[in-house]
This record gives structure tokens, sequence and C-alpha cells, in this order.
């Protein structure tokens, strides 16, 4: 009786495993979990954004990079609009990577070119070519993540 049901499990094991053997249905689901996880923490994301009017006159400090303007607001605060639902509010991650300065070890430009080009096969979208980001204001987000802690 244990020897058919350890049978009968394994081959349901297998029948799963063949139904869930299609390359992209898999990738699918990895990027339809993503962004169920995604959906949940953006309200709380919106809720953590702060709204105090941004003066347009200020000129950003080239020494600090928190000062830098991103799409009219400082980095960090369209940081938190527009990345942290995915790598959280503090950048320790979520369903993107953890993006604070110990965990970017890489040059500034292997992160310029992801947050320009996204990445295929995952949810991290491509804000750059003009779409929603220019290329300095690309820059002013690695410089601001690599050098200042959440
Ligand atoms: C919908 C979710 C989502 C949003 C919104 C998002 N990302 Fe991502 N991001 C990801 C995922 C997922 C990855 C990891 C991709 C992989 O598996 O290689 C990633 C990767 C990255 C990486 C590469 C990190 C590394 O260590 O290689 C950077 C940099 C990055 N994102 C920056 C940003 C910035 C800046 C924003 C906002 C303008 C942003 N992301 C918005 C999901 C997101």
């Amino acid at each position: 009786m244990k020897r058919t049901m350890v049978l009968g499990l394994g081959a349901l094991a297998i029948v799963i495993l063949g139904a869930c053997y299609d390359p992209d249905g898999l990738q699918d689901d990895r990027e339809a979990a993503q962004l169920e996880v995604f959906e949940d923490r953006f309200e709380a994301a919106a809720d953590a954004t702060p709204d105090e009017p941004v003066d347009p006159d200020a000129t950003p400090d080239p020494n600090d990079p928190s000062s830098a303007i991103v799409q009219e607001l400082p980095v960090a605060d369209y940081y938190l609009a527009a990345c942290s639902a995915c790598h959280g509010v503090n950048r320790e991650g979520g369903v993107g990577l953890p993006l604070a300065p110990d965990n970017l070890t890489e040059p500034d430009d292997f992160y310029a070119d992801t947050i320009i080009n996204g990445r295929t096969g995952t949810v991290m979208a491509a804000y750059g070519g003009g779409a929603v980001l220019t290329d300095d204001e690309v820059a002013a987000l690695v410089t601001w993540m690599k050098n200042t802690e959440p």
C-alpha cells in the first residue's frame, strides 16, 4: 500500500513537472508573482512618499548626491515614488534587488545600463531612452544609491 502511494506520488510529481516544463510559462509565473508583491507594496510606498513642494530654483550641490533633482523631485523622493515598491522604502530589496551602497559593487555603468534598458525576463522595466528618465537623471540616481546610506 505504502509503495503504491509512493509510486502514485512520484507519478503525480512527474505529471506536475511535465505541466510546468514550459520555460516561457515558468517565466510568466515568476513575473506574475513579482507583480503581485509589487502591487501589495505599491500602496505602502505611495503612503511613504512625501509631498512637500520642491523649490524649482534650488541648485543641486555637486558634492551632495542627495541634492540631485529627478523628474522635478529630490532624488530620494523620486526613488520612493518610482522604485521603492520593488526595491524597498529603505533600499533593502523586495521584488527587486537591494540598492544600498554595500550592495552596489559593480561600476556605475552597469547599474545605469540596468535602469536605462531594464532587464529582460524580469519586471525591471526600461526607464531610459528619454521614455522616463534622461541619462543625467539615471546617473544622478546611480550616484545617489551608491553614495548615500538609506
Ligand atoms: C516592478 C518592480 C520594479 C520597479 C518599479 C523597479 N525595479 Fe529595479 N529591479 C527589479 C527587479 C526584479 C530587479 C532584478 C532583476 C534581476 O533579476 O536581475 C531589478 C534590478 C535593478 C537594478 C540592478 C541591481 C543589481 O544589483 O544588479 C537596479 C540598479 C535597479 N533595479 C534600479 C531601479 C530604479 C532606480 C528604479 C526606479 C526608477 C527601479 N529599479 C524600479 C524590479 C523593479
